[in-house]
């Protein structure tokens, strides 16, 4: 089994983390650990599964998040991700969105944990390592003690690591946006936890948006994840091999490197029909805070989104910010 390390996560987001997305984030280091947007078990089982979980060789270490309650089609799903040569199933345990919920899985499941227990026992048959994305609690759940109690539950089940959003998810009342930003921050619990449970891996996630604090959260826990700072801002990742990593040797990469590594890609990509929309929305992003980046950014949503979008319209695009 390869060896990789969750000390620098991205996290899992629909409509985001897909494949174009994380061969993009790839290029900024070979140590941070990706995950796949959420997939639903059922979805595996009885859907197109080249269209759910295809990747290419290039983005490992990826893990692939499944959402789903039932035991037996969790482990029919992770069978079929360890064929695909995933790393990693991490279960959704922390989405409180309404379909998610009416489905029985996601944020919901912190309710059940002796079923979460069950899904893990059968996630870990597909023989590859298993963990979950969880919250802090949910709804207006304050007792530190009924959170600790959730992890011990999944430890003893045998998860190999606890992802935790740090702050409660309200089912009731806010969207998944606000389920985002308004229940506050609790790191201390997070902390507490590795305090707790220090044999087991502990990665806390939430609110993080520069290196510097994630190697704080570090001095506490065994690694970070970062999910909307790096999806709207990736060149926050130029350092991370030397800040998280402790890795010197390499030259940093700048903007342009990158972009010019990227282009092969959507290149072979554009070769096989997918429309250059579907990868320049990831990398808009990059120049983010830049002095011409309004105008490469609109260059690119205009021409990009169209059916003509090609590589023409990336180098024109660059010449903007050149
Ligand atoms: C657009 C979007 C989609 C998301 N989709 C998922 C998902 O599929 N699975 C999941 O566990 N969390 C999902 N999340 C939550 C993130 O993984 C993460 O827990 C959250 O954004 C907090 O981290 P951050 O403050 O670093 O962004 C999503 C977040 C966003 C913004």
């Amino acid at each position: 089994m390869p060896e990789f390390s969750r000390r620098f996560c991205i996290a899992p987001m629909l409509d985001c983390s897909d494949r174009h997305n994380r061969f993009f984030l790839r290029l900024f280091s070979p140590h941070i650990l990706l995950y796949t947007e959420m997939v639903t078990a059922a979805a595996i089982v009885f859907g197109d599964r080249d269209r759910l979980l295809g990747f290419n060789a290039e983005e490992h270490p990826v893990g692939v998040q499944l959402g789903g309650s039932n035991p037996e089609q969790l482990y029919q799903a992770a069978k079929i991700c360890a064929d695909y040569g995933y790393d990693e199933i991490n279960l959704n345990c922390g989405c409180p969105s309404d379909r998610v919920q009416s489905g029985s899985f996601g944020a919901c499941l912190m309710a059940d944990p002796v079923l979460v227990a069950e899904c893990i026992d059968a996630l870990r048959g597909a023989q590859l390592p298993v963990t979950i994305k969880h919250r802090t609690g949910i709804d207006k759940q304050k007792d530190y003690e009924v959170f600790r109690a959730f992890a011990a539950r999944q430890i003893e089940a045998g998860v190999d690591a606890l992802i935790v959003h740090a702050r409660n998810a309200w089912l009731q009342g806010l969207s998944p946006k606000q389920n985002r930003d308004i229940p506050p921050l609790k790191y201390d619990w997070v902390y507490r936890l590795k305090q707790d449970f220090p044999q087991t891996e502990i990665i806390i996630n939430g609110g993080i948006k520069t290196l510097d604090s994630a190697l704080a959260h570090l001095q506490q826990v065994d690694g970070v994840m970062l999910g909307r700072e790096p999806y709207q801002n990736p060149f926050m990742l130029q350092k991370v091999d030397q800040v998280i990593f402790d890795e010197q040797v390499k030259p940093t990469p700048t903007r342009l490197s990158i972009l010019h590594s990227v282009y092969p890609y959507i290149e072979s990509q554009l070769q096989q029909d997918i429309p250059l929309s579907r990868m320049i929305r990831h990398i808009v992003g990059l120049y983010r805070g830049e002095p011409h980046a309004k105008q490469w950014r609109r260059y690119l949503c205009e021409h990009g989104n169209k059916k003509t979008g090609d590589m023409e319209t990336l180098y024109r695009a660059e010449k903007l910010v050149e």
